[in-house]
């Protein structure tokens, strides 16, 4: 398959099969680097603020300078999306590494971060998703220690992640629910977990050892609006058996609804009705926020 989209790399935008970077860069070497996943709505990156600030904080925990305010870095990811073509909707990933250096841990040995933006047309989530639901497994792999290589920072060394994801697919799974040491449930490879019970929206608390979704808390949002009530609570393995509905989040999979846990069937099978409300809530709320800044823009 041929690689669609461009790409922006340290201020040069080329079709996607050209893009590169140079294997002393520590992203490359040792995996040293944080990104963002955007994808747009209406054409407009959907929550630009939010992941703005959750790159800078994920590179501040591995004191990465972000030499670029965010007004430029919305301007790069202007250009490259327009260099990209006509595209419908665009998936976009900012990525942010230590830079080309020398072989050594020190960081002054890589004077200049490199940034590289990838944009591509977003794949639409399938509407069997929405309406068959998924099926996910309870995988073997831990989540990382949260003082090992700390969830919370959005990382480019998605090894943990990786493993999870191939242990998920050998049983059958389309995504990796992981505990983390203590033997709590925690997040997946790709997305946050959610599940409903008595009416009531629970998600591992951040001390779980996750990434803060930015899908994840803008649902906190959402739900207070529908009047749902949502609460982070620590979750084990067993209550997987007392939820009347699951799903999981994320900025490219939305919310999807979870109707199988390996052999464990949720609810009746079929995806939940607060799972689905919460869902057309969040899509309306998506569509109907960046239509108004693309008007504000002075696009229609
Ligand atoms: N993944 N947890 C993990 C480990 C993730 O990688 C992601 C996002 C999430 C959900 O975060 P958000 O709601 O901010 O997208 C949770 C993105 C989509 C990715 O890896 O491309």
């Amino acid at each position: 398959m041929p690689l669609r989209g461009a790409v922006y790399v340290n201020g040069t935008i080329t079709p996607a099969e050209h893009a590169v970077v140079p294997v002393y860069d520590h992203g490359f070497l040792y995996g040293e680097g944080v990104y963002e996943t955007l994808r747009t709505y209406n054409r407009v990156p959907f929550l630009y603020d939010r992941h703005a600030r959750r790159l800078r904080a994920s590179a501040e925990r591995l004191r990465l300078l972000v030499p670029f305010d965010n007004e430029a870095l919305a301007g790069w990811i202007h250009d490259t999306v327009l260099a990209a073509g006509d595209l419908d909707e665009a998936y976009i990933r900012v990525l942010l590494t230590r830079g080309v250096g020398e072989l050594s841990y020190d960081i002054d040995a890589t004077p200049a971060p490199s940034l590289v933006v990838i944009v591509k047309p977003l794949d639409p989530v399938p509407a069997r998703i929405e309406q068959d639901g998924i099926t996910i497994s309870l995988v073997q792999v831990l989540r990382n220690h949260p003082g090992s290589v700390n969830p919370i920072i959005k990382s480019n060394n998605l090894l943990n992640n990786a493993i999870a994801m191939q242990q998920a697919n050998q049983r059958g799974g389309e995504e990796a629910l992981m505990c983390n040491y203590r033997g709590e449930l925690s997040e997946c490879s790709q997305s946050n977990f959610f599940m409903i019970r008595g009416g009531v929206l629970l998600t591992p608390p951040s001390e779980a050892g996750l990434l803060e979704g930015i899908t994840r808390s803008f649902l906190f949002d959402v739900a207070r609006e529908a009047g749902i009530e949502a609460r982070e609570e620590t979750l084990y393995p067993p209550d997987l058996e007392t939820a009347d509905e699951v799903f999981i989040t994320s900025t490219t999979r939305e919310l999807s609804p979870v109707v199988r846990i390996d052999g464990r069937i949720i609810g009746n099978g079929a995806p939940g009705p607060i799972t689905l409300d919460l869902l057309a809530r969040y899509r309306r709320y998506a569509w109907e926020s960046t239509r108004s800044a693309m008007a504000a823009e002075g696009r229609s």
